[in-house]
């Protein structure tokens, strides 16, 4: 099949395109807000984009509250989805109001940071405390209903469950990344290959 953006016109019952850009790692991004309510949720447009200095980034489809939340306190923490946690994560993508704590909503432990005031996800097998950097709008049509926001952040300081850190490496397949396909699907990790470097 072929169709073109302008139009959608893919003739199918959903997008397709968030099926095709799959698996994408999941950000289960936590804040807080200015009245130091705990905030958590999941954000697939998310990656990492560079290293030294490491910077992240989700994409907000309209301003959402954790993006509202990193721009006035300035900080945010990416919790590692795991399969196990599917649920939370899961339940934390639900639609309440701002000043619902989402880890009290999904049963979930809140542990304190050390550089950043967000808090972690206890149950999360590693964690990345992020300064915010800045937001970026993307372009969008003048009439557009959704203008999209990419959030960037700096990322100050990695916890790791050492139970995951084997012979000096991080064993990302025993960690079982959750990850988001297209539709109401989230995949898992199937194995690992390796390559020397051409
Ligand atoms: C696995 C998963 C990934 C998601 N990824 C995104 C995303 O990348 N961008 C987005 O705007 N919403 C995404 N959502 C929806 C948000 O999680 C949802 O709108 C949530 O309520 C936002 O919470 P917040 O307002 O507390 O930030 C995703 C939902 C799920 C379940």
């Amino acid at each position: 099949m072929y169709y073109e953006t302008a139009t959608n016109d893919h003739g199918l019952p959903h997008d397709p395109l968030k099926a095709l850009i799959a698996p994408r790692p999941i950000g289960w991004i936590s804040s807080l807000d200015a009245e130091g309510i705990p905030n958590l949720a999941p954000y697939s447009f998310f990656n990492l984009l560079a290293t030294n200095p490491a910077i992240v980034g989700f994409s907000s489809a309209s301003k959402k509250d954790s993006q509202r939340n990193i721009e006035v306190t300035g900080d945010f923490v990416c919790n590692f989805a795991s399969v196990d946690l599917i649920d939370s994560v899961n339940a934390t993508a639900k639609h309440v109001a701002a000043h619902v704590n989402e880890f009290e909503l999904a049963g979930l432990t809140q542990s304190e940071s050390r550089l950043v005031k967000a808090p972690r996800v206890a149950e999360a097998r590693a964690h990345l405390e992020c300064r915010y950097i800045k937001t970026v709008e993307l372009p969008h049509e003048e009439d557009s209903e959704m203008v999209w926001s990419l959030v960037l952040g700096r990322v100050l300081a990695v916890h790791i469950d050492d139970a995951y850190v084997r012979d000096g490496l991080v064993d990302t397949l025993a960690m079982e990344p959750l990850t988001r396909m297209g539709y109401l699907d989230y995949g898992v990790l199937g194995g690992v290959l390796s390559r020397e470097r051409p």
